[in-house]
């Protein structure tokens, strides 16, 4: 939840969205084709989606990791890239394809107002290889799955799904691509609804601060 600050005269002021990014950006290029209120987007490395904001003249800031490795300081992070969503008066923030696991820090901040998309139909194949492991596993039917992102990785409350096809000829790339084409709709429009305050197609309640606007 963003709190009003103490003494501060509340106003609600225009949402404002952050996308965080760590690839391509193709789900990012839809949000902001479909009109969303992105106003920031940040990755953790230098990527092409950062590229793309810049071109769409949407602040554009890499946060970037000094390590990979085992000695990676996730809370040091995660307290670096909050302190930024904070700063910029953030009220609702979006994962697409990022590529960093967070800390609890921005779950102490945003508690309920932090969205991923993933690229199965979770509880299934959670994880980094979700599509392969799908297809390791000879499902016929897989799919994507919107849900909010808790400390634990794609656990949190499901907010949409949908299924996707797997056909017998799919490769990896194949199958993504198949399930991006339908991320990119159904993510826009879950994420629309948590700004409207409006159920999403699970009709799960999303937390009143996911849609308060941001206050000062
Ligand atoms: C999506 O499939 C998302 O679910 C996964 O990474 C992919 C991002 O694709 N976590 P893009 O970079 O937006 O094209």
């Amino acid at each position: 939840m963003t709190e009003p600050l103490e003494g501060a005269a509340v106003t609600v002021a225009t949402m404002s969205l952050a996308v965080l990014v760590s690839g391509t950006g193709s789900i990012l290029d839809a949000m902001v084709a479909a009109g969303l209120p992105v106003a920031l987007v940040i990755s953790d490395r230098p990527c092409p989606a950062i590229a793309l904001a810049a071109d769409h003249d949407i602040e554009a800031v890499v946060v970037r990791r000094d390590s990979f490795g085992s000695d990676f300081d996730r809370d040091a992070y995660t307290v670096r890239l909050t302190e930024l969503l904070v700063d910029r008066g953030v009220s609702v923030v979006a994962m697409a394809g990022f590529g960093t696991i967070l800390g609890q820090p921005v779950y102490d901040r945003f508690a309920g107002q932090i969205l991923n998309t993933h690229p199965a139909l979770l509880p299934a194949f959670p994880g980094w290889h979700a599509v392969r492991d799908a297809l390791a596993h000879g499902v016929s039917v897989t799919g994507c799955t919107v849900h909010l992102a808790t400390l634990e990785v794609d656990a949190g409350p499901i907010l949409a799904q949908e299924p996707v096809d797997v056909r017998s000829d799919d490769d990896e790339a194949s199958l993504h691509e198949r399930i991006k084409t339908v991320e990119r709709r159904l993510y826009v429009e879950t994420i629309r609804s948590v700004l409207a305050g409006e159920p999403t197609a699970t009709g799960l309640p999303v937390p009143a601060g996911a849609s308060e606007g941001v206050r000062r």
